[in-house]
């Protein structure tokens, strides 16, 4: 049996009067026990149909859903609910009930899967504990902050003790500071109760926070993917560049460069050594264990075949705006 989520050739196709739309379009991915695994891709990628297919709210056209070794895709009703009371969903609208406080919104599934009220009212305290929330037990929403109620709906989603827990844009409706305190109980979360974690966003930012890999997601289809440092020291890609942005310099004359950092003298003393290339920003990062160095560099137009061939010598990844190639 393999723990996490395993997706195989997994396709949904969405039958529509004007043409079929192909949301997934054959995606393999494993997300070992404890991991927590960045989907990220544009508006329309498919990131939410693939988090409904692990749910089974959605039915794979064709492919293999498994959580934990079992197969959701194939489940009946009866397994069905069992492997959902496995799967714990986190959102960007947390839905509350607002009438009832914030222990009753935590213990509502508990209720629903017909736990006595003594251990419900244990649980619910060791939830609140876990999510920073002790003592709030008995507020309402309206008297909670977006990020209290976020945590909240993540200890609701935790109740049932789940070995998944699937975030589809929990961030999205807070603010930067709210953010990082979510995402770092998220993390929290996992390092106590070791649940398996797969958070949907398309915030670069997310992933530097808080995920330990990375798939992004572009027309149904994973275009990149792996551990965030592996990913990171792929110069060049679209993953690497993203998640260790520059500042930002308007000259279409500019150049990026990426290098490890162990180059860092080399690299400098290579450039010192160029005509007609400076250095107009730079940046040096750790994104999971891996220091990457990233640089805009003004070449000088009448130089710069040239610069751009001594600077691919030197052994830096240079990237150069499409069409600027041949220029
Ligand atoms: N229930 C549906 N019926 C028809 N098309 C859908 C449905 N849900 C999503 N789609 C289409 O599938 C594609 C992927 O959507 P979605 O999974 O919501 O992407 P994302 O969450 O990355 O924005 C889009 O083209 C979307 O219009
Ligand atoms: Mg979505």
């Amino acid at each position: 049996m393999t723990d996490g989520i395993v997706l195989t050739g997994l396709r949904k196709v969405y039958p529509l009067r004007g043409g079929d739309v192909v949301a997934l379009d054959g995606i393999d991915l494993r997300v070992p026990r404890g991991a927590i695994h960045g989907i990220v891709g544009e508006s329309g990628a498919g990131k939410s149909t693939l988090v409904r297919c692990v749910t089974a709210l959605e039915r794979p056209t064709s492919g293999t859903v498994l959580v934990d070794g079992e197969a959701v895709d194939a489940a009946g009703e009866r397994d069905l609910r069992r492997v959902r009371r496995r799967i714990g969903m986190v959102f960007q609208q947390v839905n509350l009930f607002d009438a009832r406080t914030a222990a009753e919104n935590i213990a509502y599934p508990l209720r629903i899967a017909k736990v006595p009220a003594a251990r419900r009212r244990e649980r619910v305290a060791e939830l609140l504990d876990l999510v920073g929330l002790a003592g709030r037990g008995g507020s309402y929403p309206a008297q909670l902050s977006g990020g209290q109620k976020q945590r909240v709906g993540i200890a609701r989603a935790l109740a049932a003790d789940p070995s998944v827990l699937l975030c589809d844009e929990p961030t999205s409706a807070l603010d930067a500071a709210t953010t990082r305190q979510i995402l770092a109980l998220i993390r929290d979360v996992r390092d106590r109760v070791g649940v398996t974690v797969l958070i949907i966003t398309h915030e670069m930012s997310v992933v530097r926070e808080v995920c330990d890999s990375v798939s992004l997601l572009d027309r149904g289809r994973i275009v990149e993917h792996g551990p965030i440092g592996e990913v990171v020291g792929r110069h060049g890609t679209r993953l690497a560049r993203e998640l260790i942005p520059l500042p930002v310099t308007a000259d279409s004359t500019t150049v990026e460069a990426a290098f490890a950092v162990e180059h860092t003298g080399e690299v400098f003393r290579a450039i010192g050594g160029i005509d007609g290339v400076a250095v107009a920003a730079g940046t040096v990062e750790t994104l999971g264990g891996v220091r990457v160095g990233r640089l805009r560099l003004d070449v000088a137009p009448d130089r710069r075949a040239a610069a751009l061939a001594a600077l691919r010598q030197a052994g830096l990844h240079v990237t150069v705006a499409p069409g600027e190639e041949a220029a």
